[in-house]
């Protein structure tokens, strides 16, 4: 019996979707533990893509039930048609289970999502403009609508009558925006609600059950270690838990029965929205792993900023999450580069800097310090063991591992789902 889970150990789109429809092929279950429709998780099985922002990325097996954790705030609009384009792709969607004590994102999160990046001015965060922060922000404050409620026709006319006062208030009076209906968003948000009752189901349950059976679950994260409200770089962070800790709290299983840990890392680094990012390439080596790798967000089309690998950062992410491995990804796209950078340090006001610092001030201030290593030429992708590898990407795989203290469990030499080779089996 084996309980992983699968965390971004960067700024998010590691390409943790791809891993985890790998390793769901052995898995019971696969679970969403927090993050909304921000995400956006990438899936190539038999050269059919799929991009998924909220539905687990084990639903490409008909067997496998798929879960979506308390810790999750789900826009049931997007919830309803990313189900209906599975289904209309011949997808099984039935074993498919919500918490009934994930926060509901409503439109009125998104109208304020977009208020607030607004009057950010020059300091916006750069959000997916999905809702997630207002709708984590409600969830904190009390003052949300969780899917209970939605699927219970008098207890959710009586939960937005309190929300949509205080929101319009909020919109009208200090945004000067427009407000939401009543009427209207109840009739429309009751039928949702309706349509998504069969699939409230007590998640917590199901997974402890499952996992004292000695059954395989998987726990999906969503966005990334620096990402995380609590360690990432703050204030350019997104609303919620990415790191490990967050699969116990956002799920409802107790952390001791999570038995490993693997951070998903490209083998550079990017980053989408604002922020400080210390190995940024804003140069032609750069813009190359931005068209090779197709760096532009699944959720918002963004183009993604490019870095080069850095171990501070993979450091601190292997010790926020108590890291047992890594999967690599993206090796591929690196091939052709001359010359390879790896961060293993910052200098910082002439200060050589080993941890990952815990202010933007300081981190705005950080150069990188850089170890350098030959490339490697050739075609990666029909590669499916380590030793179909050039040697300077071997040795670059090695170096990477040693410097980040984690052992590599996986290499991505592609899309596909065939793509991947294992090192270190996780079941
Ligand atoms: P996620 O948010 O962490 O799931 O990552 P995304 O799906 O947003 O972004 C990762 C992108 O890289 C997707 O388009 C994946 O299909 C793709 N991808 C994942 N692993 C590999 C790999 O090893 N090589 C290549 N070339 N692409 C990959
Ligand atoms: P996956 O799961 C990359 C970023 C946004 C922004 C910040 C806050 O695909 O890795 P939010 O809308 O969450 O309030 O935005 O977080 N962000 C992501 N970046 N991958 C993601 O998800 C992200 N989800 C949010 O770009 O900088
Ligand atoms: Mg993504």
């Amino acid at each position: 019996m084996s309980t992983i889970a699968v965390v971004g150990a960067q700024w998010g789109d590691e390409g943790k979707g791809k891993v985890t429809d790998f390793l769901a092929r052995d898995a019971d279950i696969v679970v969403r533990y927090q993050g909304g429709n921000n995400a956006g998780h990438t899936v190539v099985a038999d050269g059919q893509e799929f991009k998924l922002h909220l539905i687990p990325s084990g639903i490409l097996y008909p067997e496998k039930m798929c879960l979506i954790g308390n810790g999750v705030v789900l826009d049931p609009e997007v919830f309803i048609r990313e189900i209906d384009g599975l289904a209309s792709r011949g997808i099984n969607v039935d074993n498919l289970r919500i918490s009934p004590r994930a926060h509901v994102i409503m439109p009125y999160h998104r109208k304020q999502d977009a208020c607030d990046e607004e009057s950010r001015g020059a300091k916006k965060i750069g959000t997916t403009g999905r809702g997630i922060g207002p709708a984590y922000a409600d969830k904190i404050s009390r003052t949300g609508i969780r899917m209970a409620d939605l699927v219970d026709s008098e207890s959710f006319k009586d939960s937005l009558k309190t929300a949509l006062e205080a929101k319009n208030n909020l919109l009208k009076g200090v945004y000067g925006a427009e407000g939401s209906d009543f009427d209207e968003v109840y009739g429309t948000y009751s039928r949702f609600g309706e349509r998504l009752s069969g699939f409230v189901a007590d998640v917590s349950i199901i997974l402890n059950e499952a996992i004292r059976e000695g059954r395989n679950v998987l726990f999906e994260g969503a966005q990334g270690t620096l990402l995380d409200i609590d360690h990432g770089t703050y204030p350019y962070v997104t609303s919620s838990s990415p790191a490990a800790a967050g699969a116990s709290l956002g799920s409802g299983v107790g952390p001791t029965r999570i038995n490993k840990v693997i951070g998903v890392a490209k083998a550079y680094i990017t980053r989408v929205g604002e922020g400080p990012f210390p190995t940024e390439l804003n140069d032609g080596t750069g813009e190359k792993l931005r068209q090779r790798g197709h760096e532009f967000g699944t959720t918002t089309g963004r183009p993604r900023r490019c870095g080069w690998y850095d171990t501070v950062i993979a450091r601190y992410a292997a010790r926020i999450n108590g890291l047992d491995y890594l999967a690599i990804t993206k090796l591929d796209v690196m091939t052709g580069l001359e010359r390879i950078k790896i961060c293993t340090a910052y200098s910082y006001k002439g200060e050589t800097l080993t941890e990952f610092p815990p202010t933007l001030k300081v981190l705005a201030g950080c150069e990188p310090v850089y170890e350098e290593m030959p490339g490697w030429t050739g075609d990666l992708t029909p590669a499916r063991s380590f030793g179909d590898l050039p040697v300077n990407a071997q040795k670059y795989l090695n170096r990477i591992s040693e410097l980040s203290g984690v052992p590599v469990a996986l290499i991505g030499v592609g899309p596909g789902r065939e793509q991947t080779m294992v090192l270190n089996n996780l079941y």
